[in-house]
């Protein structure tokens, strides 16, 4: 048997503090410091403990040319060998597709297949939630209690050493401004308003949606959408919860940028849909309320299509989604709506919920529209033109 270490393997030497009891009683140092070694691997979706055997064997070989499952035992002992294979950061290369180890290989193949840049696919898979709940750590402290904790933050504008007087400029003007200047985080929904179809569908077509296709070759498109791309590629996709729009059934939908359909993947109940908006969104009931959830995935092949092993890839699909959710928000705004992003989303049960592989489709982030509910406000929103930061109910 043949084995290669995976792709993309990084090592953290992770400290843990703990109570040194026996310092303490002693009246020395009370913290004592362990240090883990803990081996990341994007294919592999969860950190696994190494020890200084394990890492030996690992540095000995290479990611891309086979060694022999014999040697490598014969001097690092086959047992190290052995769990290295399970745990997948050795590959054997005639694994059977249906064992585990072809399921790790397979894995491992995916990666180095789709071009990531090895940090990048770092960041992407380790920074992913799953089910972080309002009781299992998803936390939103109010501006007072980070005042409380933090102190005062640095000021809302840097101070740089400018080398003469400052250039007054004049008043902006222009059309947009009026829709520009209404836009707010909604955070107070009606749950029990519709938005009405053609305003779900305007959201949806003039933020995701094609106003062009572009022929490049015989069987190669470009799209051209009312927000900038990198690359001119538009690899962030919306798939959309519906909870309440009218004609529409509740449920999971991928949007059709080019056909402007909603193609539907999953019927639920409304009560379903509200369940799967919460646990979306980590229990951030107050954006959960909207009527109307899109999740923003960014389609790995087409961007790393062009951007191969590239830098930059990764950074601008995330800025793609930022651009797109700028134009949803102004849309929204357009029709009287408030709406929201966030990316404090459980994207790892949004993979499972869309059937999607985190490394061909990065979950970035989730935005939503709804109707503003009336009355006294609960949670915080800056509306423009009002003082403070909205009324809060405690
Ligand atoms: C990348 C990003 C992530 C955000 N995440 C959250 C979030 O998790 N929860 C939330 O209530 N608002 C979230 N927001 C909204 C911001 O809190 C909001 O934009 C900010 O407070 C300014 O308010 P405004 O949008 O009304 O001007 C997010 C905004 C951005 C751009």
């Amino acid at each position: 048997m043949n084995l290669r270490r995976c792709a993309v393997l990084y090592l953290e030497p992770r400290e843990e503090l703990d109570i040194d009891w026996a310092a303490l009683f002693a009246g020395t140092s009370t913290l004592a410091a362990s240090t883990r070694w803990l081996a990341l691997a994007p294919h592999l979706d969860r950190e696994i403990e190494v020890d200084a055997a394990d890492l030996a064997a690992l540095a000995a070989v290479g990611s891309s040319v086979w060694t022999a499952h014999a040697d490598l035992a014969q001097r690092h002992g086959a047992a190290v060998v052995d769990r290295l294979l399970a745990h997948g950061l050795l590959l054997a290369e005639d694994a059977a597709p249906d064992s585990a180890p072809g399921a790790l290989r397979a894995r491992d193949d995916t990666l180095r297949t789709l071009h990531w840049r090895p940090l990048a696919a770092l960041a992407h898979t380790f920074s992913r939630w799953h089910d972080v709940r309002s009781d299992t750590g998803m936390e939103a402290p109010s501006f007072d209690e980070l005042l409380e904790r933090h102190g005062n933050p640095p000021p809302p504008v840097q101070q740089v050493a400018s080398i003469g007087a400052a250039v007054a400029l004049p008043a902006p003007t222009g059309f947009l401004d009026e829709v520009l200047l209404r836009r707010y985080t909604g955070r107070n929904y009606d749950t029990s308003a519709s938005l009405p179809l053609a305003v779900a569908a305007r959201l949806l077509q003039r933020t995701f949606g094609a106003q062009e296709v572009r022929h490049i070759g015989p069987h190669a498109n470009v799209l051209k959408k009312t927000s900038p791309s990198g690359g001119g590629l538009h690899p962030v996709e919306a798939f959309v919860l519906v909870q309440r729009v009218d004609g529409l059934a509740p449920g999971l939908y991928h949007y059709h940028p080019v056909d402007n359909t909603l193609q539907p993947l999953r019927a639920t109940t409304p009560d379903q849909a509200a369940a799967l908006a919460l646990q979306m969104v980590a229990d951030q009931y107050w954006l959960a309320g909207a009527a109307m959830q899109v999740v923003m995935v960014g389609r790995v092949e087409r961007s790393f299509w062009k951007y191969r092993n590239h830098q930059k890839a990764y950074r601008a699909m995330s800025l793609d989604a930022g651009h797109l959710s700028q134009t949803f928000y102004l849309l929204a705004t357009e029709a009287g709506l408030p709406a929201f992003i966030t990316a404090a989303i459980n994207d790892i049960d949004i993979e499972t919920m869309l059937e999607l592989d985190h490394l061909r489709h990065a979950v970035i982030a989730v935005c939503g529209c709804g109707v503003a509910a009336s009355g006294e406000r609960e949670m915080v929103e800056l509306r423009y033109g009002e003082t403070g930061l909205g009324q809060v109910a405690e």
